[in-house]
């Protein structure tokens, strides 16, 4: 392909993330799809033979013909996109990290790991550096960025800005999350259409613990996690793609509505990654915004659309988010990361 591309691979290439991954690669100006990793159910088939494409778009060009590796095949590409099962991810992961690739993972296994950054470019790039810990470790020059879980990622968006300007004491969120965010084929349709599903395993333990480390401040070379409470209740509905957060929460200043609003119209750095959006949240003032079907596409998938900012009889204020959850939450939340990674000059260390 292009030689002036960066060479990458997307481990997990078959499943709702890879999916995404492959799609929004497909026509990327810095990287080009090299090589697909999958189970041995799908290695050594083609990729257009072996997938249940599900994506809007075609299989991007060449890709269709690359032939799956497994885990095991060794790997050309720096840099691997992992949408790895989380059976197979942390230790396939560490491997990869070990032997000089840069694993940019979707996966749960190593994001709370001491020397592992979690990072969401507009509020922590800084995160970053931890990840020379990881290469004076290994020797290899590899090492593992994680983003973190998809519902954690449009709650960090919605509440940053008043956590950066007015500190945040406690935090209560309720989810309603698209079915999508399971993989495919998901909740069978059966238990799922005119349902809603009150448990989503290990989900609401990453908001409450991810949601501290993201926005924990660099200190000698590690992150010391933000302190603050967070309840977390998850919930699986109807949707197909979207998860929905209701948010209460209070600060450490007391603010008014119209400072918090000027904090969330403010906050954001304009980062001029290539998938960055041009806008990183959006604050909608109709009283039945956000919604799934309508906000989804924001951004192409990777801005985040908040709305309903009212008082809280309980907490300080209230209000709902909404975010794509396999761009924003996903795939999409990866390839910024890939791309500040090469900005700031990791791939030539
Ligand atoms: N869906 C979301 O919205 C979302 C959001 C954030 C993070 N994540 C995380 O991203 C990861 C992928 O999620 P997903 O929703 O895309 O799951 P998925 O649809 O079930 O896909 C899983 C992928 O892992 C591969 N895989 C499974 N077992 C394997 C093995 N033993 N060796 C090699 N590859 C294996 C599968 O390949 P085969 O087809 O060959 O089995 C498939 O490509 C998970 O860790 C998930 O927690 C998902």
């Amino acid at each position: 392909m292009n030689e002036n591309k960066i060479d990458v691979a997307v481990l997990g290439c078959t499943g709702a993330v890879g999916q995404k991954l492959v799609s929004l690669l497909g026509n990327h100006p810095l990287f080009n799809i090299k090589e697909l990793v999958a189970s041995d159910r799908s290695a050594g088939l083609k990729y257009s033979e072996r997938v249940g494409w599900r994506e809007a778009v075609p299989i991007p060009g060449h890709v269709g013909d690359i032939v799956i590796k497994t885990l095991s095949e060794p790997l050309e590409s720096r840099i691997l996109f992992s949408g790895l099962d989380a059976s197979v991810a942390g230790e396939a992961e560490s491997r990869y990290a070990s032997l000089g690739h840069i694993v940019v993972s979707n996966s749960r296994n190593h994001r709370m790991d001491d020397d592992v950054p979690l990072i969401i470019p507009e509020i922590n790039a800084s995160h970053l550096e931890i990840v020379e810990r990881q290469m004076a470790r290994s020797g290899s020059g590899g090492f593992i960025v994680t983003n973190p879980n998809c519902s954690t990622i449009v709650l960090a968006l919605a509440i940053y800005p008043v956590f950066a300007r007015f500190g945040l004491d406690k935090v209560m969120a309720v989810t309603m999350q698209a079915i999508s965010g399971g993989g495919y084929p998901g909740v069978p349709s059966m238990d799922i259409l005119g349902n809603v599903i009150p448990y989503i395993g290990g989900e609401e333990e990453k908001i409450e613990r991810e949601l501290a480390k993201i926005f924990g401040r660099l200190e000698g070379g590690s992150i010391v996690p933000a302190d603050f409470t967070v309840s977390a209740t998850c919930n699986r509905v109807p949707v197909r793609d979207g998860h929905t957060v209701c948010v209460s929460f209070s600060t450490r200043t007391k603010a008014g509505r119209e400072e918090l609003l000027d904090a969330m119209e403010h906050c954001y750095p304009e980062l001029k990654l290539h998938s960055s959006p041009e806008k990183v949240l959006a604050y909608n003032p109709s009283e039945d915004r956000p919604q799934p079907l309508m906000d989804v596409l924001a951004g192409n998938g990777m801005t985040v659309t908040a709305g309903r900012l009212r008082p809280c009889g309980i907490l300080d204020w209230k209000m709902t988010a909404f975010g794509h959850n396999t761009v924003r939450g996903a795939a999409g939340a990866a390839i910024l990361n890939a791309e500040l990674i090469v900005e700031r000059g990791f791939l030539k260390k």
